[in-house]
């Protein structure tokens, strides 16, 4: 069990129907003090209304901190800046697991057991042909996933420590084996086995774009970015997915429903489908002479138009992932000669404008991480049918880490949320006839 990190910070009072009734006011290591108010209902017979959960804290956790105002991300204290620059994935979901960067030795163990579990059941191959081949890469992946509890029995008891270890394990280890055939299925191709000289990301490219007929080379600089676009999306505190994936835990659920869960959630346009919508954005407007108009239509709310790839519900500055984003952008664009490129015409343009507007200053939205993600991937060689099935590859780690941490919790319970009625009220049924 986890133990308790929160620190008293004072009370507050509320004043409701003539009395006053205080609540503890705990703080944390950053980020803004909390009121507890679990005893709200039971003293005072009301429940706070916050759809959106815009100022509400679900949990205490200790694994990712954002502050919104300021653009700042970090993993376990460790800012995305850094860790894009200078970590890995695999190290990356070492520390986002266990809390620090590891020493040598403990991330060679760690490097071989992820290597060692890549394979999945040759029976999930079978499961795959179920689908049709148009099916969308994120239908199969809710599937195959929640399938995987179907497959390794031996690691979905949440109560033993060990168990979850293993599972945790299977899944960062199997999300790019699943990706990937997702992928070939798609394509008609043959499935490509993982290989374990391969690195993490180098491995998962290999199986995704190799075919038999030749030999497949990794390519330094995209398998980097590529990297990089993982360590990006590893883990974003308790953004709609992680908050799904712990709502479903919660209940005790096995890791792979929970995570299966995370990625029915993350399938959304506001969500992880966003880089796709960005792209397609891109891709409607075109050329540069058009974004002007694109963005007069954006801010005509009856056109019911959002520019995609930007603006967040918690930052309300530039997102720290973005830069790094923007970075890799052009390094995979310039590796592959492709700084021509239309669509990187268009997004710096459209980048270049929206700063610009008084619409999107006074709204405070900023291009987020998807902005540049898309044309990325794009760039790489990925169908934008695919963005969000990358997301969930790189996201898994958060969502198992979140996972894990709540399961340690004690404070942790059933995640049960309550609501403010306003449907009819004691009517009595009336029989068909008399209707
Ligand atoms: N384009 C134009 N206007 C926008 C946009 C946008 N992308 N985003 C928000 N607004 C306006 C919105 O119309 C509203 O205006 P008003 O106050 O006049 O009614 C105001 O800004 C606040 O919007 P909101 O919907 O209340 O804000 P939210 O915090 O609920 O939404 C969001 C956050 C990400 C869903 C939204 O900004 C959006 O739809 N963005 C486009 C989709 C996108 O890029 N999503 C990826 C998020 S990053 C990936 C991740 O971390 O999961």
């Amino acid at each position: 069990m986890r133990e308790s990190k929160i620190k008293p910070a004072g009370n507050a009072t509320l004043s409701y129907g003539g009395k006053g009734y205080d609540f503890p006011v705990y703080a944390g290591s950053q980020g803004p003090n909390v009121v507890d108010i679990r005893k709200l209902y039971d003293q005072a017979d009301i429940f706070t209304y916050d759809p959106g959960f815009t100022s509400t804290a679900s949990t205490e956790s200790g694994i990712t901190f954002i502050d919104g105002d300021k653009g700042v991300l970090e993993y376990r204290g460790y800012s995305i800046a850094d860790l894009a620059e200078h970590s890995s994935f695999l190290e990356t979901c070492y520390l986002l697991l266990y809390g620090d960067l590891p020493q040598k030795a403990q991330m060679e163990k760690f490097t071989h057991s992820i290597t060692r579990h890549t394979m999945v059941h040759e029976q999930l191959a079978q499961f795959f042909r179920g689908f049709r081949r148009d099916a969308h890469p994120m239908a199969v992946m809710c599937g195959v996933v929640g399938a995987l509890s179907a497959f390794y029995h031996d690691s979905t008891d949440i109560n033993d420590p060990m168990q979850r270890e293993i599972a945790s394990h299977r899944l960062i280890a199997k999300m790019p084996t699943l990706a990937a055939m997702a992928f070939k299925y798609s394509m008609g191709q043959p499935f490509v086995y993982p290989r374990n000289e391969l690195g993490y990301t180098e491995n998962f490219l290999r199986m995704t774009f190799s075919v038999p007929a030749e030999e497949y080379k990794v390519n330094p600089v995209l398998a980097k970015a590529l990297d990089t676009i993982f360590i990006l999306h590893a883990d974003h505190e308790q953004n709609a997915s992680t908050s799904t994936v712990r709502l479903a835990g919660s209940s005790g659920a096995n890791p792979f429903a929970c995570i299966a869960a995370g990625i029915a959630c993350l399938w959304g346009p506001a969500h992880g489908g966003a880089n796709e919508a960005a792209l397609k954005m891109l891709m409607e407007i075109g050329t540069v002479d058009k974004v002007p108009e694109y963005v007069k239509k954006v801010k005509d709310k009856s056109s019911g138009l959002r520019l995609m790839g930007f603006g967040h519900r918690v930052y309300k500055n530039y997102d720290p992932r973005a830069k790094a984003m923007q970075v890799q952008a052009h390094a995979v664009l310039d590796e592959l000669g492709l700084h021509n490129d239309p669509l990187l015409k268009v997004a710096i343009e459209l980048e270049r404008i929206a700063l610009q507007d008084e619409y999107f200053i006074e709204k405070k939205l900023y291009p987020n991480i998807d902005f540049y993600s898309g044309i990325t991937l794009k760039a790489l060689g990925f169908p934008t049918s695919m963005f969000t099935a990358l997301f969930a590859l790189a996201r898994t780690v958060g969502w198992i880490a979140q996972w894990k941490e709540m399961l340690e919790d004690p404070h942790q319970k059933i995640g049960r949320p309550r609501q403010i009625y306003t449907g009819p009220v004691a009517r009595s049924y009336v029989p068909m006839s008399n209707r």
